[in-house]
């Protein structure tokens, strides 16, 4: 079946759909993102996610390109055009298309608007999910708004290449005070030997992931002690079982950091427990 994906009002197939070559997006990163699981053919958290997207255009001064409903609307049709199942939809705004300038273009200049979506393997993220994923730690090198979810994500490519050159699966930024901010594409947790969460406290240095506020409630609905702060990498390597959290993946058990074994050295009960309960606390829609 061939793919579809939404561009700037059409449904266009994959192969096609194009945007200008003067995209602030294409030219600039000059745009935002987001990532919705897609479960059984419905989106998981679009309500959240849609809030996060509108506080990163605001952040940036990009203009809402049309009404959250009608983009809802755009997203289960991307996903319906391509029957996504179990996936992903990716939404991505951009400041438009202008005549190359650093600064803003002219107001009333129509934000850019592009949807995919695409299904994942289940099989495949149930055994990856088996085994655990390795992580290694580097410094993190971003700018000081990672709480924006914006599409200009070179630290977090490289940082991504890295791991997987390194045999790993996720790179773990930390920052200059050696505590561990987040992963390149998802947010990091420990659980101590004293069976203690903890993960970093939202504020500008990390994304406010939805994931994590699922597995907030998740945490809470199980009476698990929950802290949320900072960790450090030597933290970590002591701990007993991490994990990451993001919507292409959920909960993800790390058994390895910077090659050292997490625990036992394979996937802790409490991540693997958090991943089964997850989509309980999700909303569907
Ligand atoms: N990444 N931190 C970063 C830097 C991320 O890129 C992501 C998500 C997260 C987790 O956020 P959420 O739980 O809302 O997905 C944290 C998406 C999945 C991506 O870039 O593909």
């Amino acid at each position: 079946m061939s793919r579809i994906a939404y561009v700037n009002g059409r449904y266009r197939p994959h192969r096609g759909a194009l945007v200008h070559v003067e995209d602030r997006g294409y030219q600039f990163a000059d745009g935002v993102y987001e990532v919705c699981e897609v479960r059984g053919g419905r989106i998981v958290d679009e309500r959240r996610h849609l809030a996060r997207l509108t506080r990163s255009l605001a952040e940036l001064r990009i203009e809402l390109p049309m009404p959250l409903s009608a983009l809802s609307i755009v997203l289960h049709e991307t996903v319906r055009r391509n029957r996504v199942r179990d996936g992903i939809v990716y939404l991505q705004v951009t400041r438009g298309v202008a005549r190359r300038d650093h600064a803003f273009p002219a107001p009333g200049t129509a934000p850019s608007v592009v949807v995919t979506a695409r299904a994942h393997d289940n099989d495949r993220a149930e055994k990856m999910a088996a085994d655990g994923i390795a992580v290694i730690t580097l410094a993190d090198n971003r700018w000081a708004r990672p709480d924006i979810k914006s599409v200009s994500l070179l630290p977090n490519i490289l940082a991504k290449q890295a791991a997987r050159e390194a045999g790993a699966r996720e790179a773990w930024f930390v920052d200059a005070r050696g505590f561990i901010t987040e992963g390149s594409s998802s947010n990091a947790w420990i659980v101590t030997a004293d069976d203690e969460v903890m993960t970093r406290p939202v504020d500008n240095s990390i994304l406010n992931g939805i994931s994590r506020a699922v597995v907030l409630d998740a945490i809470a609905a199980r009476g698990l002690r929950l802290t949320e702060r900072p960790f450090t990498a030597a933290e970590a390597k002591a701990a007993r079982e991490a994990f990451v959290t993001a919507a292409s993946q959920i909960v993800q058990p790390v058994v390895r950091i910077d090659g050292k074994p997490v625990g036992d050295g394979r996937p802790g009960a409490f991540a693997m427990a958090l991943r089964r309960e997850f989509h309980r606390h999700a909303e569907f829609t």
